[in-house]
């Protein structure tokens, strides 16, 4: 089942009407198809996303799926730009400069391939985290992380869903100047990464991911205190 027609079976019940409903009585598959999307995403490197890339109505949805993050007191503590194609160069001279400051004898041909980054995955966006001083304290940076985190996961998600391939990368640009005046962030916000999508150019092996008992306890209880 697509998610198309998972989302045309939900909508009637849980949107247009706004009753709650389990999603398994609506859809019966719904859950398979959930777990299906989870398990079989996975990181692609930028330099192996190729075009085509998503389509602006795409791209609107990846968003609409990213203001669906849970977001403690709806304080929406992130935002997102996007590099189009004619920005990439200043993207790139920010990836060199930063390059040069870590290593100023860093060669031209080591400059270039930092500028080359900047070029990879026809959709580039950054992800950016607002920390504090927006008026709400008891949001502690904990919290907005894992919103933003969320909304990422529905954008990787739903890009897979389109059948793109996608991946997040930060690096050691993230903390410069340069790329701090590039995205005109306020001292507040931080650079937390970028999400690639686009069009993977060969299969790869699903990682083995973390058994849940290696994560997972039970509080036990405790007599005596
Ligand atoms: C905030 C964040 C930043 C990341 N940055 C990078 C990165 O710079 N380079 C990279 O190869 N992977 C990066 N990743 C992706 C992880 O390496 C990847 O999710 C992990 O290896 C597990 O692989 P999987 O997503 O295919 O399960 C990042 C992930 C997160 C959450």
């Amino acid at each position: 089942m697509t998610l198309a027609i998972a989302r045309s079976c939900l909508m009637p019940v849980s949107i247009h009407s706004g009753k709650s409903v389990r999603l398994g009585d609506a859809c019966p598959d719904y859950a398979e198809l959930v777990a299906t999307l989870i398990h079989t995403r996975q990181q692609r490197a930028p330099r192996r996303l190729l075009s085509p890339g998503p389509s602006t109505a795409q791209m609107t949805a990846y968003f609409e799926a990213a203001a669906a993050a849970p977001d403690h007191g709806q304080i929406l503590p992130w935002r997102f730009v996007v590099i189009p194609p004619q920005s990439r160069e200043a993207l790139g001279e920010v990836f060199a400069q930063s390059l040069l400051e870590r290593d100023p004898g860093a060669s031209e041909q080591e400059r270039a391939e930092a500028r080359d980054k900047a070029h990879r995955a026809p959709f580039l966006a950054l992800a950016i985290l607002r920390e504090d001083g927006d008026g709400h304290p008891e949001i502690p940076l904990a919290e907005r992380l894992i919103s933003l985190g969320c909304a990422l996961q529905n954008i990787l998600l739903s890009a897979h869903a389109d059948g793109f391939g996608s991946g997040l990368v930060s690096g050691q640009s993230m903390q410069t100047l340069q790329l701090r005046r590039l995205f005109a962030l306020d001292d507040n916000e931080s650079a937390v990464c970028f999400v690639a999508i686009g069009t993977a150019d060969r299969a790869k092996p699903i990682r083995q991911r973390p058994a849940p008992d290696t994560f997972v306890s039970t509080l036990q209880e405790r007599h005596g205190r």
